[in-house]
């Protein structure tokens, strides 16, 4: 099978993920930071060294501030669920996943409202103001999406956090599509909080995400439970991760994480993007000399776009282009709303969906070559159909 789904999760993944998924389990199977026993003294040095690596990764300035969680969902619920409180507003932009969406949709309830404003691909600019003027004065928090999930689009995630910061708001960035394909510096950007899931850029299995927190007190834990410290004490820990780490990790998959972490690293950033980007500009390049075929991404430029890309093929929904794709090609893509209503709303594809395809470091160019001659094809018989 031709895999591009990557924006989904990343598949295959790195030899070492395997090994170190499987080592755990079957080496080092204890509960970490719960005994004194040498297997589970092992097992905590491994999520230790995982943990640290993801601090390095996002030039985070301590250790503790990075926290594992089971998803980027459970990262992004894990802030909006624990910072804002009654009469509090939240800003986000019109191309937030339903991760961020339902959340907030969910406190409203609890008289939390949230104000949407609109992203302008390839002007940032124009982004930034429509921020500006969405904030009111109860705002407390933006949440963007570092790139979009079904277009690709890139977001001034740093200028969007000065504009916060003048205004005393915090911001959440959700960085499901950028984490291992773009460069990220917590500090640089100067980001309050940061969610990212495990399992796509950075290479580790499902089942692991990270929340980066700058100043945990700003922040009620999601979760509450044993954490196999103070345990005579009935209330949460106030100390770092133990105050949003409770109950048992997913020690195989934090294992995995670390390998997929240190993938990256060997790569790097940098190249990993140049192959994604460059397979991108192609694909982008093949669709558009198809007739038949309506592209929802823009043009690319490296500054605007991640690499993943949406299109339909006229005549055709989202879902019976990918249904084709897969058995008659065995190319495997996604197809439908890609959990982002808002996004769909603004491209007019709430009806048909949209086919997305997103590329990852093992892509290659025949990959892309081959997705773009079945699209041809689709559309050639499709509008033969129509003559
Ligand atoms: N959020 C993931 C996607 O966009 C699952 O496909």
């Amino acid at each position: 099978m031709i895999y591009l789904d990557n924006a989904a999760t990343t598949f295959p993944k790195p030899r070492a993920v395997y090994g170190a998924v499987n080592s755990a389990i079957q080496n080092y199977g204890a509960n970490p930071g719960r005994s004194g026993h040498k297997m589970s003294l092992k097992a905590a040095e491994l999520v230790y060294n995982c943990r640290e690596a993801a601090a390095n990764f996002y030039n985070a300035p301590n250790v503790e501030n990075i926290i594992f969680t089971p998803n980027c969902t459970y990262a992004l619920n894990t802030v909006i669920m624990g910072f804002l409180k009654p009469g509090d507003n939240a800003v986000v932009s019109n191309v937030e996943h339903n991760s961020v969406l339902r959340p907030l949709e969910f406190l409203k309830s609890r008289e939390v409202s949230y104000t949407v404003a609109d992203v302008v691909h390839g002007d940032f600019d124009a982004t930034v103001d429509n921020f500006r003027n969405a904030i009111n004065q109860n705002t407390r928090l933006f949440v963007i999406t570092h790139a979009s999930n079904v277009t690709g689009t890139i977001l001034p995630v740093g200028r969007l956090t000065a504009l916060a910061h003048q205004y005393g708001i915090k911001v959440l960035i959700d960085t499901a599509q950028t984490s291992g394909v773009l460069p990220i510096d917590v500090q640089e950007l100067n980001v309050d909080f940061l969610a990212a899931p495990g399992h796509k850029g950075l290479m580790g299995p499902m089942g692991t995400g990270i929340l980066y927190i700058k100043e945990p007190e700003s922040l009620s834990p999601l979760v509450c439970g044993g954490t196999g410290s103070s345990s005579l004490d009935l209330k949460q820990p106030d100390t770092l991760p133990d105050r949003f780490e409770s109950g048992t990790c997913n020690l195989p998959g934090i294992c995995g994480l670390k390998k997929g972490i240190d993938f990256v690293n060997s790569v790097s950033i940098k190249k990993i993007h140049n192959h994604e980007y460059s397979l991108l500009v192609s694909l982008y390049d093949k669709l558009s000399r198809i007739n038949g075929v309506v592209l929802y991404t823009p043009k690319p430029s490296a500054e605007y776009n991640a690499p993943l890309i949406s299109f339909n093929v006229t005549g055709k929904s989202s879902e019976e282009t990918a249904e084709i794709l897969n058995r008659r090609y065995s190319i495997a893509v996604r197809a439908g709303l890609h959990c982002a209503p808002l996004t769909h709303k603004m491209l007019g594809t709430e009806e048909t969906g949209a086919v997305r395809a997103s590329m990852s470091y093992f892509n290659n160019n025949n990959d892309i070559a081959a997705l773009a001659n079945a699209i041809k094809n689709i559309s050639y018989f499709e509008n033969k159909k129509f003559k």
